[in-house]
């Protein structure tokens, strides 16, 4: 089913792609919409000389099977820009992601990209960050043990599984937990925890990383937020 607010803001984005660029593409139902029009632009030729870094595997896939040209990160210098969906997200540009499960592989082309945008619906702006669950990708070695270690921090962990029950394995061979914390007062301090912790490998706080965010609304519009201007 296309879900409108979700397309008008990935094709919004692809005019901050230009010819020549190296460009991220994110993962989720959001960034396909990107992904599509970004192939679309590519095939009527009014984008030329495009690379693309892929954040998954799934969604290399599906550039590749529209004709765009999919590098590894370590073929490139860096990304030009970076554009990926989020789960939820403060006007500050403080958020969440990872839950599609590509948060490892997602920060890391953040990390390597000049200018990082988010598409999202309405819905996921909010106020304080938390009500989605945190999704942290996790070492398979020990895994129990951490799981235990969290709950006993009250960080109230889930295992990811698929819908046949197995548990989820990322792109990277590893696991995910959820942490069920409805509020994040202080994200930058459970960031800090989380990255202290041996067996976890990334989390899913994506805090001072995104320039700006594109919200697609239903009835076609979108609105640009540049973050830490407002
Ligand atoms: C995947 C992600 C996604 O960007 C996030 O889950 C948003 O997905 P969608 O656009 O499908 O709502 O972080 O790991």
């Amino acid at each position: 089913m296309i879900d409108q607010a979700k397309m008008v803001a990935g094709r919004k984005a692809v005019d901050f792609v230009e010819s020549g660029m190296t460009v991220g593409l994110g993962t989720g139902s959001t960034a396909y919409y990107f992904i599509d029009e970004l192939g679309r632009r590519i095939r009527t030729g009014q984008l030329e000389d495009i690379q693309a870094v892929a954040t998954s595997r799934r969604s290399q896939e599906q550039a590749e099977s529209l004709g765009i040209k999919v590098v590894s990160l370590d073929m490139v210098e860096y990304i030009d820009v970076l554009v990926d969906g989020a789960d939820e997200t403060t006007y500050q540009g403080y958020g969440i992601k990872g839950g599609g499960g590509a948060l490892l592989y997602e920060k890391i082309v953040a990390m390597a990209s000049k200018k990082n945008i988010w598409i999202i619906t309405p819905d996921k702006m909010v106020e304080t960050l938390g009500a989605f669950p945190l999704p942290i990708e996790v070492v398979p070695f020990g895994s129990l043990r951490l799981f235990d270690n969290l709950r006993q921090m009250g960080l109230n962990p889930s295992f990811r599984k698929m819908e046949n029950d197995s548990i989820y394995v990322t792109d990277s061979g590893n696991y995910i937990f959820d942490l069920h914390l409805q509020e994040i007062p202080a994200p930058h301090q459970l960031a800090l925890e989380l990255e202290r912790m041996v067996g976890v490998i990334e989390h899913g706080l994506f805090l001072d990383l995104t320039d700006m965010i594109i919200v697609g609304y239903e009835n076609g519009e979108t609105h640009i937020h540049h973050c830490g201007q407002e």
